[in-house]
């Protein structure tokens, strides 16, 4: 079997063991109209299943203590604030019976964040570990019942709504809608992790977190890959915000390879990957100085080549805890690439070239790499992606080009066209050309770039580069070209669109 067969198969074998069940009931939910059911108003229904634990110290023996509704004297005992933010954190599904690691991270790092806040940590893991279309149907249940937490904390201690903020993981996600959506008033912000797909997609909004269940929801999604007809997480944007990162399906540092070789166990290749939205978030908690941007495009493929990454009329955003709350705006998507680890930040640059076709090169199907060099430190080779295909002759391309390390301002560009010994694909193409041509010299392709239009995402700072050596603009397999910022170039808003 092949690599790309492999992985679909344990995906098939995985998903299906996890969402079998689901698949034929999210048919009858699309379907159904709306009617909701009817609900006990009291939201005491599930007396006491769910507990709210208030995390009080960093320490994970430490347990913490029991918010119940109704109990004053644990408020007290807990040293509740009511002028401090509140956050409460939900986790979701779980075969386990236990939290997953990745909770103790999060506690830590709201903690060390909002050191005043009231961190609360919301445990139905009883009704959560169950078959997974059981614990979709609890969802509703818990969320009532947190909405009735707050509704009480508002009445007992005038507890500010906009203060609220719930975080909520897979199927918890959709829990803190339904808590937004019950609670008395309008919950600060909402933010989904990778909220679960199957039963939850193409499903009317009352049935799943939407914009409406609170005044900000940001939303993250990273496993929205489609098998079988589900994807674990939601792929459809259901937020104010909604940032995919990577695109939101393969995660760098996710792949075969990568997981197995730490972990050896299948399902940790599809877990690493929906979970990496809590660990993008944990990140954005802890590198406040580092933070990740994330770009507003119509799709991936556009931001792949580059073309959004603008900042004008609030186009971009960080990523995570710091989102900035944005004028009601549903469903924006955005988009960036980040590391395989944290801290999960990278560079984004968008650069724009005219390729001339100056000799023979109608087919030459150029390989490009450029190598950037900063006031900081320089990069390594990096393939230049045409997203499409084929880098467009005698038309100005636009790239992506993605840094892992910070090279500071950017001060010289190289260019170069990956030569004919280089790769097993060019070697290929030049047998076919020499067989047809045999008894010619195969011609040298020619092309030529005299500018580069430089667009740094992060500091949204635009350059010009020039070919350092005005004299060698062209270029051929094997070659390459460097480029430096333009003399005029500080610039740069050109009057006239220049004849590149
Ligand atoms: C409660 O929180 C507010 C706001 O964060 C803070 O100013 C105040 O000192 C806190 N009170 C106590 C008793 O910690
Ligand atoms: C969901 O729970 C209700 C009771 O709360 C039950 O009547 C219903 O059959 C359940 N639905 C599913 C799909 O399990
Ligand atoms: C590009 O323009 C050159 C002349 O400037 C021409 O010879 C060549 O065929 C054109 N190539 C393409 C792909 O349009
Ligand atoms: C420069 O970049 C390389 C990777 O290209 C990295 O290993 C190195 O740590 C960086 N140096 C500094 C000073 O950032």
């Amino acid at each position: 079997m092949n690599h790309k067969a492999l992985l679909l198969w344990i995906f098939l074998q995985c998903a299906a063991a996890l969402f079998s069940s689901a698949l034929g009931e999210n048919a009858v939910l699309k379907g159904e109209d709306s009617g909701l059911d009817e609900l006990s108003t009291d939201g005491r229904a599930l007396d006491g299943a769910v507990k709210y634990n208030m995390r009080k110290s960093l320490d994970l023996e430490h347990e913490g203590c029991y918010l119940q509704a109704g109990k004053k004297d644990c408020l007290q005992e807990c040293g509740f604030n009511a002028t401090a933010k509140t956050i409460f954190i939900i986790h979701g599904w779980t075969m386990s019976g236990m939290f997953e690691s990745w909770m103790h991270k999060l506690v830590a790092a709201v903690m060390r964040r909002e050191s005043e806040a009231n961190v609360v940590v919301v445990d139905w893991i009883a009704m959560a570990q169950q078959l997974y279309p059981d614990a979709v149907n609890h969802t509703q249940n818990v969320g009532l019942d947190i909405a009735a937490m707050i509704n009480w904390l508002q009445d007992e201690q005038q507890l500010p709504l906009e203060k609220v903020h719930l975080i909520g993981y897979s199927l918890g996600a959709h829990v803190a809608g339904y808590a937004g959506m019950y609670v008395r008033g309008t919950i600060g912000r909402i933010t989904g992790l990778d909220p679960a797909g199957p039963m939850f997609e193409g499903v009317e909004e009352q049935r799943r977190l939407s914009p409406d269940d609170a005044d900000f929801v940001d939303v993250l999604h990273t496993y929205t890959r489609e098998a079988l007809g589900v994807s674990i997480g939601i792929q459809q944007p259901i937020g104010d915000i909604d940032i995919y990162p990577n695109g939101g399906d393969v995660q760098p540092g996710c792949a075969l390879g990568d997981v197995l070789a730490v972990a050896g166990n299948f399902m940790e290749v599809m877990k690493c990957e929906h979970e990496r939205a809590v660990h993008l978030f944990v990140d954005s908690l802890m590198n406040k100085d580092h933070m990740s941007f994330a770009f507003q495009c119509t799709g991936p493929d556009r931001f792949k080549k580059g073309i959004c990454l603008s900042c004008r009329k609030n186009r971009c955003n960080n990523i995570g805890y710091n989102t900035r709350k944005m004028r009601k705006r549903r469903n924006s998507k955005m988009y960036l690439k980040t590391r395989a680890d944290t801290p999960f930040g990278g560079y984004h640059y968008q650069m724009k070239m005219h390729v001339f076709n100056r000799k023979e090169a109608d087919h030459a199907d150029p390989t490009f790499h450029v190598k950037l060099y900063g006031a900081h430190n320089d990069t390594a080779n990096i393939f230049v992606d045409v997203h499409d295909g084929a880098v467009g002759l005698n038309l100005t391309n636009t790239f992506l080009v993605f840094t892992e390390d910070e090279i500071g301002d950017l001060l010289k560009i190289q260019l170069s066209w990956e030569g004919d010994s280089e790769s097993w694909n060019s070697v290929w193409k030049n047998i076919k050309k020499t067989f047809w041509s045999w008894n010619t010299k195969p011609p040298k392709p020619v092309l030529e770039v005299r500018r580069i239009r430089v667009k740094a995402g992060e500091t949204q700072k635009k350059f010009t580069f020039c070919a350092q050596d005005p004299g060698k603009t062209e270029i051929s397999p094997g070659e390459s070209v460097t480029f430096v910022k333009c003399r005029d170039g500080w610039e740069v808003k050109p009057r006239k669109r220049l004849p590149m």
